[in-house]
């Protein structure tokens, strides 16, 4: 039987489902109702929050697959356990210097990762007396229960899941891939003049990017330090993931921050040829320009300027221990010798673990894009995973 053809209202993509459809309806009844309340127009971050996160519909907060090959995305844990593995070494070098330390994973997604770093800091019997898991998603919080519950055995108890960043923490802080789904502002300057790109209703009543003129105040101040000297320019500013990161800073009484994600210093992030931004939606592994097809059934991201995430964390009282590309991080905290560890290298899961390593560590696939940023309080700043390349000077 020949393949079906494309379905032309999908402009090509994989086709939602008659139910997937119906729940981005609501998705999309949902953002008019929002958008109507606020007389016609919301920013952009309230858009992406709404779309992402609001309970019951929210690509995050409903049924969607996401992550790996049945989903929209692969992040590096759900690539292979080797990720958290890796990351453990970093890890145990952190609590031996913080007795009584804890950890806690802001986003953690499927779960996964936490148990693989559970699993490799109770190898190295470097076990913290809690792992904390601060998830903002219902559905997601039940997908890391269950897949913890099946696979962690007897170090299940020491998994908590909380509501909000605990007032006091001491250990290690680990965040991937959550900064870049934090809702982001957009800014424009067009023709000399700055604007705030939000989100309204077209004449045909449906969702489109709305620009209106640009209030003085925060955001005003962060485009005008950060955008390029030069002509028409968008790019994304991220307040709340930037609030968020001071907030982790300023509760922190001895520890580690490590934000692990895809991002620029901010002489790459806003450089005068990047001038259209780096916001992108996906959907079943594709990357969509068009953050209104189809609400509630892609992800939004936008890239992370790790220079402002640095300033933040040093706004909340921490200093910068280490920033480095994943592939150098990896490298350094011994992803070489944890693949070496994983039996015949001519057996099939040694080659797919080996496969797995090339993508997180080549330049061409997550080695270069993807960084990782290190903030301290209180500890030695001789860090395993910054050994060799870390560049923190381009911040
Ligand atoms: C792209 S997923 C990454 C998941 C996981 N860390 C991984 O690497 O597979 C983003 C995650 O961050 C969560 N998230 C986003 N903003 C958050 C916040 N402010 N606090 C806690 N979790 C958040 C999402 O619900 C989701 O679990």
């Amino acid at each position: 039987m020949s393949p079906a053809p494309p379905d032309p209202r999908f402009g090509g993509l994989p086709p939602p489902s008659d139910a997937e459809c119906a729940h981005s309806a609501r998705v999309v009844a949902h953002l008019v109702h929002a958008i109507a309340d606020e007389e016609g127009w919301i920013s952009f971050a309230d858009y992406m929050n709404a779309a992402l996160y609001a309970p019951g519909l929210g690509y995050y907060a409903a049924g969607a697959h996401k992550f790996g090959a049945a989903g929209d995305f692969v992040t590096a844990p759900e690539l292979t356990p080797l990720f958290g593995r890796t990351l453990a070494v970093q890890l145990a070098q952190v609590l031996a210097q913080v007795p009584d330390g804890e950890i806690l994973e802001i986003g953690p997604g499927s779960g996964r990762l936490a148990a693989d770093v559970v699993a490799g800091l109770a190898e190295r019997n470097a076990l913290p007396a809690r792992y904390l898991l601060l998830e903002v998603s219902p559905d997601l919080r039940q997908r890391q229960r269950e897949l913890l519950s099946a696979q962690a055995g007897v170090l299940l108890s020491h998994f908590r899941w909380i509501d909000a960043l605990p007032e006091r923490w001491s250990g290690a802080v680990i965040a991937n891939e959550v900064l870049d789904a934090v809702p982001t502002r957009l800014v424009v300057r067009r023709g000399g003049q700055w604007f705030e790109r939000g989100v309204s209703l077209d004449a045909s009543a449906h969702l489109a990017f709305a620009d209106r003129p640009l209030a003085s105040g925060m955001l005003g101040n962060m485009a005008q330090t950060r955008f390029p000297e030069g002509g028409d320019y968008v790019s994304e500013l991220n307040p709340t993931a930037e609030a968020l990161v001071t907030s982790i800073g300023e509760r922190c009484e001895r520890g580690l921050m490590l934000l692990i994600d895809y991002g620029f210093p901010a002489a790459e992030y806003y450089h005068p040829q990047r001038d259209c931004g780096t916001l992108m939606a996906h959907y079943r592994h594709r990357a969509l320009a068009d953050p209104f097809w189809c609400p509630g059934l892609i992800d939004m991201t936008a890239h992370v300027d790790f220079t402002a995430m640095a300033r933040a964390g040093v706004a909340g009282g921490m200093s910068v221990a280490g920033f480095a590309t994943q592939a150098h991080f990896l490298v350094n905290c011994g992803v070489l010798d944890v693949l070496a560890r994983c039996g015949d290298p001519q057996a099939a899961a040694y080659l797919r673990a080996a496969n797995a390593v090339q993508k997180l560590t080549s330049p061409a696939e997550m080695g270069e894009l993807f960084k990782v940023l290190a903030l301290r309080r209180g500890i030695d700043a001789d860090l395993v995973g910054f050994r060799e390349g870390d560049r923190s000077h381009r911040l």
